[in-house]
């Protein structure tokens, strides 16, 4: 399954890594052993994603509505968020991936916000890849943030009124300075978004799967990938070959 042609590779793929619990359940462990599992999962899809020449991986962690979630479960994610920069962020910097988290950073604590930080700073340019981390993260969040950034800017005469149009709203994104996903994959067999990237999704080409996501490898997303090449994306034009919103 390794041979694939490196023309048309997503450049920027976005994934819902849903199914950890249900893994979990299946196998007689607990919710957070599945998390856990699901964790381990991630080195190998971002080498995966490494080697098929991706430039931006960007991960659904947490969403804003999980906090909903029991406290035991809240809690031992948001303690692996921590582990995992603390584990991770030496690897990540010697394969030149560059860190990112996006999302109401602002509410998490003091420690794991000063150690996103770190890891941002430490990995910022780095070149190979992008690793954007959705953590406490909603679309519908994201952009009602995004429009009172704006707010402040024309109250401060930054910019009129008249300047806002799509241009200069995505340049106050959580994802700013990054293109828009050009394939999202969704695992865990759910055909939902649940407030994913609402604003970047817009012409994104989607690909779910029933697998788990503790059970998702590589040979999946070049399955995903093989079906994304083979579409003809228009961007609401006419012929193929039309210039990607990002561009
Ligand atoms: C959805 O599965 C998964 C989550 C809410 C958490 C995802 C987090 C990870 C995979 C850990 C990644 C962490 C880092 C730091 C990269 P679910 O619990 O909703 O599964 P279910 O639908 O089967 O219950």
């Amino acid at each position: 399954m390794e041979n694939i042609s490196r023309n048309n590779i997503p450049r920027h793929l976005a994934i819902i890594m849903d199914g950890n619990g249900r893994w979990a359940e299946r196998r007689g462990l607990s919710r957070n052993e599945g998390h856990r599992a699901g964790m381990k999962k991630v080195e190998e899809i971002l080498e995966a994603c490494i080697d098929l020449g991706v430039k931006v991986l960007t991960l659904y962690a947490f969403s804003s509505q999980n906090w909903k979630r029991p406290r035991r479960e809240v809690n031992f994610l948001i303690k692996e968020f921590e582990r995992y920069i603390d584990e991770e962020m030496d690897k990540l910097n010697k394969k030149s991936v560059q860190f990112r988290v996006i999302g109401r950073i602002r509410v998490l604590s003091p420690k794991l916000q000063e150690k996103i930080a770190k890891a941002m700073k430490r990995t910022k340019n780095n070149q190979k890849l992008v690793l954007n981390l959705a953590i406490n993260y909603g679309g519908q969040e994201e952009i009602v943030d995004t429009a009172k950034e704006l707010i402040r800017k024309v109250k401060d005469k930054v910019f009129s009124l008249g300047d806002i149009d799509i241009n200069l709203f995505r340049k106050y994104l959580y994802t700013k300075g990054l293109p828009y996903p050009d394939l999202l994959i969704r695992t865990g067999g759910e055909y939902r978004i649940s407030n994913f990237l609402l604003w970047q999704i817009a012409y994104t080409e989607f690909w779910f799967t029933p697998t788990f996501w503790p059970d998702f490898n590589k040979d999946e997303i070049i399955k995903a990938i093989d079906s994304y090449k083979r579409r003809e994306r228009r961007f609401g034009g006419l012929k193929s070959r039309i210039k990607g919103l990002e561009d």
